[in-house]
């Protein structure tokens, strides 16, 4: 593994050999992790990929996140199981939109090279909260014909959300299809300003996950009137069909095991896995 590199407040990329996933990887999937034996398994967007390599961006959110963040440069990872999920549906499809949203910006420039590669044309927006928050815009830029940048503070790009930046593109020109990958309450409100114009619009979605194949239910959510697996169907699903309200309660279904989990770590009774 290479150097966890620190790209914001939190937010860190970590290189990581991982040939079997490397090979396979495509843009939209994931690869579940665990540090080591007694490690919880934690789902991570595939990023990007080099030879070898896969690129994570993460987080530090909790405690498995928190340790990856000091695994030193040459330390080890216990497992890495990947790719899993479906990859983006690719096809031409015209004039698309890639919108990342804080930390869910990891997965955007891979989808926006891929989207590109069959053809169409990408424009790119990218929404932060504040200006040292923002990651991968020159990498967004470099991977779409045309990237608008947001930040809910407007010490970068435009003050707003993603949205905003969303709603001015559709009044000025037709969009054939649209992504959005970012926070749960972000996604359900971006989603919201294609629905009326019925573009067609993919959200990636990120419900707790355990197995990370289809055997345990925990990643459920409901799209269309429909149960489905966001490990195995998704994590891309139609936006418009997708009950967000049922995800984002089910987001907070873990929040004291989590914040002990938390508070463990923070005693130094969990060890910093190296
Ligand atoms: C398919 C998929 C891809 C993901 N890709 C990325 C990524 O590229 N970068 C990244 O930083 N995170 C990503 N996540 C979220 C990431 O898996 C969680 O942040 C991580 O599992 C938290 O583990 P933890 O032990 O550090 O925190 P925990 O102690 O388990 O949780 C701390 C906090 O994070 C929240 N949380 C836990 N799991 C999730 C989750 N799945 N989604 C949203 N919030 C969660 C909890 O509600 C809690 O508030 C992805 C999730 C999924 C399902
Ligand atoms: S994570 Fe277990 S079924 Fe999806």
């Amino acid at each position: 593994m290479e150097e966890v590199l620190s790209l914001s407040e939190r937010v860190f990329q970590l290189w990581i050999h991982a040939p079997h996933v490397a090979r396979n990887a495509e843009a939209g999937q994931f690869l579940v992790l665990r540090i080591d034996e007694q490690g919880e398994r934690i789902p991570l967007t595939i990023s990007a990929v080099k030879g070898d390599l896969v690129r994570v961006i993460f987080m530090t959110v909790g405690k498995t996140t928190g340790r990856l963040s000091m695994i030193p440069e040459g330390g080890e990872i216990r497992d890495i199981v990947g790719p899993l999920g479906r990859p983006t549906a690719l096809q031409t499809y015209g004039t698309c939109a890639v919108i990342g949203g804080g930390v869910g910006i990891a997965g955007a420039p891979f989808i926006a090279r891929a989207l590109r590669g069959k053809g169409n044309r990408v424009i790119g927006i990218l929404g932060a909260r504040s200006a040292p928050f923002l990651i991968l815009e020159d990498e967004m830029r470099g991977a779409c014909d045309e990237t608008f940048v947001a930040t809910d503070d407007g010490t970068k790009g435009q003050k707003g959300f993603a949205a905003d930046l969303l709603r001015a593109v559709v009044a000025r020109e037709h969009l054939d299809a649209a992504w959005i990958i970012g926070p749960a309450i972000m996604m359900k409100v971006t989603s919201e300003v294609t629905r009326p114009l019925g573009i067609r619009t993919f959200v990636s979605l990120n419900p707790i996950m355990v197995d990370g194949t289809g055997m345990c239910g925990s990643c459920r959510v409901n799209v269309g009137g429909k149960t489905r697996f966001a490990c195995v169907d998704g994590p891309e699903f139609d936006a418009h069909q997708v009950d967000f309200d049922g995800l984002l309660t089910r987001l907070r279904m873990y929040v004291d095991e989590e914040k002990e989990a938390m508070e463990h770590l923070h005693h130094g009774q969990c060890g910093a896995g190296r």
